[in-house]
């Protein structure tokens, strides 16, 4: 379905990005993760995903910074010569209260979670519309769509992907390029460990269970893949139900 196609994903050494990444190459496409991930996670995904067979590459990179950013992006189109899908999926959380929470923490996640897109998709802009194809994957959240208490850093952070996400595709839809987001539920992964768990949670879910971090890969298969030519600009929940 991707044969051949160069997928750059961020955070894709564990967790959503991991799995997005395994789906990619299942599909045949090259693989490169930008992840600030220790040296072992990201030479332990690297083996994993090679196991199946496609070219894989890893580049430690810390998304939040624009010039490691800009390196890495330059590095990545002279080792595979072109972008063909950019996923941007690498996030974090320091959840809190308003009144706790501290101007560090609520910088820090926009940051990572909004300006790191906003990075990687300026520094691969020239090759999409140069090649004028393209797919942009960003990874929003329900929490920005609905908000959450406690995490008005993250809410805010992943609202403004949308909006990213919205004005990149109007920028480049003439072009042939679409860009979609992807808003998960609870899925469980290392970012949500501490409330796998909790009952009370599940049963907010209709689904009646966390999401498993393959079937948003899944979904980013789509997103990627011809199949998905005619749809950009949008938000495509993937969450049991809950936020319906
Ligand atoms: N797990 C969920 O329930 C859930 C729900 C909604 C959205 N999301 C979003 O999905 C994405 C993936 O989350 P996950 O659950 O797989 O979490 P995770 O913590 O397992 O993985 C996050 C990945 O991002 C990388 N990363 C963190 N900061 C980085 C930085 N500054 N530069 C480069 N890489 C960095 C990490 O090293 C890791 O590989 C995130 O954007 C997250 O906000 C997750």
């Amino acid at each position: 379905m991707l044969k051949d196609q160069v997928a750059v994903v961020t955070g894709g050494s564990q967790g959503i990005g991991f799995e997005i990444c395994k789906k990619f190459a299942e599909n045949g496409a090259r693989i490169a993760i930008a992840d600030i991930n220790s040296p072992e996670k990201l030479q332990s995904a690297q083996q994993a995903l090679q196991a199946l067979g496609t070219e894989v590459r890893v580049y430690s990179c810390n998304v939040a910074d624009s010039v490691q950013v800009a390196d890495t992006c330059k590095q990545i189109l002279a080792d595979f010569g072109t972008v063909d899908i950019l996923v941007n999926n690498a996030g974090i959380t320091r959840d809190n209260l308003i009144l706790r929470m501290s101007e560090t923490d609520f910088d820090a996640v926009i940051d990572v979670n909004l300006k790191g897109a906003f990075y990687m998709i300026k520094n691969f802009y020239r090759v999409f519309t140069k090649k004028k194809a393209g797919k942009i994957i960003n990874i929003s959240s329900v929490s920005g769509l609905f908000g959450n208490a406690g995490q008005a850093n993250y809410s805010a952070s992943k609202a403004g992907i949308i909006g990213l996400t919205k004005s990149t595709a109007k920028e480049l839809a003439g072009r042939g390029i679409c860009c979609n987001a992807i808003a998960p539920g609870f899925i469980a992964t290392s970012m949500t460990e501490n409330f796998q768990a909790n009952q009370e949670l599940i049963k907010s879910i209709p689904a009646g269970r966390f999401g498993k971090p393959e079937e948003v890969a899944g979904l980013a298969l789509f997103l990627a893949s011809g199949s998905a030519n005619y749809i950009t600009g949008e938000v495509i929940r993937i969450d049991g139900g809950m936020a319906m």
